[in-house]
C-alpha cells in the first residue's frame, strides 16, 4: 500500500470528542477523490485506520486540502488518541483516496442516513448530489446535540435531526425508508445496529440489493465472553484464533494469503465458505439468509460459536 505524506494544516473540536483535521499537501499534490471514498493513515505503531474524506478546499477532482472528522474512541485501539493529539505542523502518511461507498451514477432520489460520525462521508454525498440535481434528504441521528457535527452547513430543509435524548430513543428509520421515493437508494453510514435496521426496512419495503448502500465507521468491538477456536484450513493446517484476533489476523501471521480490505465486515471481499463448524456473525454485509445458512462468512470480523470451523481457504 502506497503512502505518502501530508502536513497537517489545523485541527479544533467541533463536537463532543469530534475532532475536524484539516491535511495540506506534503511533497506533491494531493489526489482526486469521489464522493464517500476515504484515506487510510499510517499510525506510530504502524497501524492503519481510515477516514472518510468530509471535503476540502479545491474540491474533489484538485484538492488543496482534505478535511477529515475524527471522533476519539476511548475503548479503541489508539489511533483516533493519535489523530486528536495532532497539531499544525505535524506530519502525516497517508495512503491515496479510496473508495468503497461510491454514490450510484443514476439520476434516482436518495435518502441518506448518519449516525454519529457516520456523517463524514454523506456530506460530500449530499454536495455531489445537489450538484446533479438529484433529490436527496438525510437523517442525522446523534445521542445529543453536543455530539453533533458536519451536517449543519448542510441545507435545513433536506436534514432531519434526530437526537436521541430528545426522543428518547435511538431514530426509527422505518418510515422515512417506507415513504422514500420509488427507485430511491439508500445510503447508510453508521454503527452496526443502525445498519442492520435500516437493511431490514429497506428490504421489507422491497428497495433491490443494488439500491442499499452501507459502511460502518468502526471496527467489531472484541466481545465479552469471546472464547479461543481453530481454523482449519484446506492444506490441513490448524490455527488457533484467541480472544482479540481476528482468523484474518491469525492466519496471515501464519502466511496464509488472503483477500480482504475494510476489515470492518462491511465490503464483503473476505467473504469465504464454512465448510464446518457454525460461525458467530458480526458483519454488516450478508443478508439473513446468508447468515442463517452458515455456509458463508467474513472472516475479518466473524468467530466461531463452537470450538472449531473448518474453511474453504
Ligand atoms: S474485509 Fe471487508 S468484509 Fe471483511
Amino acid at each position: 500500500m502506497g503512502f505518502f505524506e501530508v502536513n497537517v494544516q489545523s485541527c479544533q473540536l467541533v463536537a463532543e470528542a469530534t475532532r475536524e483535521v484539516v491535511l495540506a499537501p506534503g511533497a506533491g499534490p494531493l489526489p482526486g477523490w469521489t464522493p464517500g471514498a476515504h484515506v487510510d493513515v499510517q499510525l506510530p505503531d504502524g497501524g492503519v485506520r481510515s477516514y472518510s474524506l468530509i471535503d476540502g478546499a479545491g474540491g474533489w477532482t484538485a484538492p488543496g486540502t482534505y478535511r477529515l472528522g475524527v471522533r476519539l474512541e476511548t475503548g479503541g485501539t489508539g489511533g483516533s488518541r493519535h489523530m486528536h493529539a495532532l497539531q499544525p505542523g505535524d506530519r502525516l502518511r497517508v495512503s491515496a483516496p479510496k473508495n468503497g461507498f461510491p454514490l450510484d451514477t443514476s439520476s434516482a432520489p436518495a435518502l441518506l442516513v448518519a449516525g454519529g460520525i457516520g456523517i463524514t462521508p454523506l456530506v460530500s454525498m449530499a454536495a455531489a448530489l445537489t450538484a446533479q440535481g438529484r433529490d436527496w434528504r438525510m437523517i442525522h441521528a446523534a445521542r445529543h446535540s453536543g455530539a453533533v457535527a458536519f451536517s449543519g452547513a448542510l441545507p435545513a430543509d433536506r436534514v432531519t435531526l434526530h437526537l436521541d435524548d430528545v426522543a428518547g430513543g435511538p431514530a426509527d428509520l422505518g418510515p422515512a425508508i417506507r415513504a422514500a421515493a420509488p427507485g430511491t437508494h439508500l445510503y447508510v453510514c453508521g454503527p452496526r445496529p443502525m445498519i442492520d435496521a435500516a437493511r431490514a426496512h429497506a428490504e421489507a419495503a422491497g428497495f433491490t440489493p443494488d439500491r442499499i448502500h452501507f459502511e460502518l465507521f468502526e471496527a467489531a468491538a472484541p466481545q465479552g465472553g469471546d472464547q479461543p477456536f481453530e481454523v482449519e484450513i484446506n492444506d490441513g493446517r490448524v490455527f488457533t484464533v484467541p480472544p482479540g484476533q481476528t482468523i484474518v489476523q491469525v492466519l496471515e501471521a501464519g502466511g496464509v494469503d488472503l483477500m480482504h480490505d475494510c476489515l470492518r465486515g462491511d465490503c464483503g471481499i473476505c467473504r469465504t465458505d464454512v465448510r464446518s463448524g457454525t460461525p458467530d456473525h458480526r458483519d454488516v454485509v450478508l443478508s439473513q439468509a446468508e447468515r442463517a445458512s452458515g455456509k458463508v462468512m467474513q472472516i475479518c470480523v466473524s468467530r466461531a460459536k463452537g470450538a472449531r470451523l473448518v474453511l474453504d481457504l
